[in-house]
């Protein structure tokens, strides 16, 4: 990622300098769980697409770094809430807030969050820029409750998974990437490109979590490896298997999915038929076509660095292990 750090790496800089002055409460509580998060590690994934799609818009002034620190928390406190419905212990490499502080807590801060985020985006003042989020933050309440409701459902369709999907992850991450072409009163076609670009490449971020909650390293990817299966999460690698195994397969995966305890004998069953039906490979596959579709969105736009910069950042999408 060095051509983004290059562009983005000083205002970046400016943004945690930013969490930091808007993260204190007078409930001395609020400030050690929301800081214990937010500065617990992160990847920034959303402030740098805002930050670059500013740059690449010709923004010249200090409102992204503003905003990149509102997209940063509203996700932060969809991460709170979401781990308290995950039932999640680990987060970020550490122990997750609802593990140290407990469910009332992790709820709370995060409406904090959500709230300081709401008082940072007015005070800037744009009306476009607050309608974009404010349809980003109903989504992601939306993709959540449709997850939810979709619990332990071995019938949901690819088609359902990917409405979740897009509601969940990647319209906060469209609207990150619009964000930039608002703030630099960029003409329409470079902002629907800009937030269709968001858009493919968040479907992709999602899926390859997706994938990476069955195969990836929980010491590198900072975040228990299996959950989405011990909490009935029927994922595309999942959804891909059932569609194509045989009738007894299918009745074992339910079991490991609707039995009351979870354990890693299940798991290691599910994966091997994951495997043997090739589950991941098609779920990275439509990931990449996502991202070759999120990366044409761009090829309208002049080349430039910012341009190089977001070909990166989509391409990392894919390779990532964090
Ligand atoms: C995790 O998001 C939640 C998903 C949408 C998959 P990130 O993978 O961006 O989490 P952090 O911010 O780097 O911890
Ligand atoms: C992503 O969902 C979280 C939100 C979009 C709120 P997941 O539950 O799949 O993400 P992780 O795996 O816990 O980070
Ligand atoms: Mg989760
Ligand atoms: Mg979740």
């Amino acid at each position: 990622m060095e051509k983004v750090l290059e562009l983005i790496n000083e205002d970046l800089q400016k943004v945690e300098e930013k969490f930091e002055n808007r993260l204190s409460s007078r409930v001395p509580l609020i400030t050690k769980v929301a800081k214990h998060l937010v500065m617990g590690g992160g990847k920034r994934f959303r402030p740098s697409l805002l930050l670059l799609s500013a740059r690449l818009c010709g923004y010249r002034g200090e409102d992204h770094i503003s905003l990149a620190g509102v997209v940063e928390f509203i996700h932060t406190a969809t991460l709170l809430h979401d781990d308290v419905i995950d039932n999640a212990e680990v987060r970020r490499g550490s122990a997750s807030a609802n593990t140290l502080w407990g469910n009332e807590a992790s709820v709370l801060v995060g409406d904090f969050l959500f709230s300081r985020s709401f008082a940072m985006m007015v005070e800037v003042g744009d009306l476009k820029i607050l309608q974009t989020l404010a349809s980003a933050t109903t989504a992601l309440a939306e993709g959540e409750t449709m997850e939810l409701v979709k619990t332990a459902d071995l019938s949901i369709t690819e088609e359902e998974n990917m409405e979740l999907i897009i509601n969940k992850t990647a319209i906060l991450i469209s609207a990150a990437a619009r964000i930039g072409a608002i703030l630099g009163k960029a003409p329409l076609e470079v902002e629907e490109a800009l937030a269709n670009y968001g858009l493919q490449v968040g479907i992709a971020f999602q899926l390859v979590d997706d994938c990476l909650d069955y195969i990836g390293e929980r010491e590198t990817l900072g975040k228990e490896i299996g959950s989405d299966l011990k909490e009935g999460k029927i994922t595309l690698p999942l959804i891909h298997t059932l569609r194509q195994c045989t009738a007894y397969e299918k009745k074992e995966i339910q079991e490991v999915v609707l039995g009351d305890e979870f354990s890693y004998d299940g798991l290691r069953k599910v994966l091997s038929f994951i495997d043997r039906y090739k589950g991941i490979e098609y779920t990275f596959a439509k990931a990449q076509r996502c991202i070759d579709e999120g990366k044409k969105s761009l090829w309208t736009l002049p080349p430039s660095p910012e341009r190089e910069a977001l070909f990166e950042m989509a391409d990392y999408v894919v390779k990532r292990k964090v």
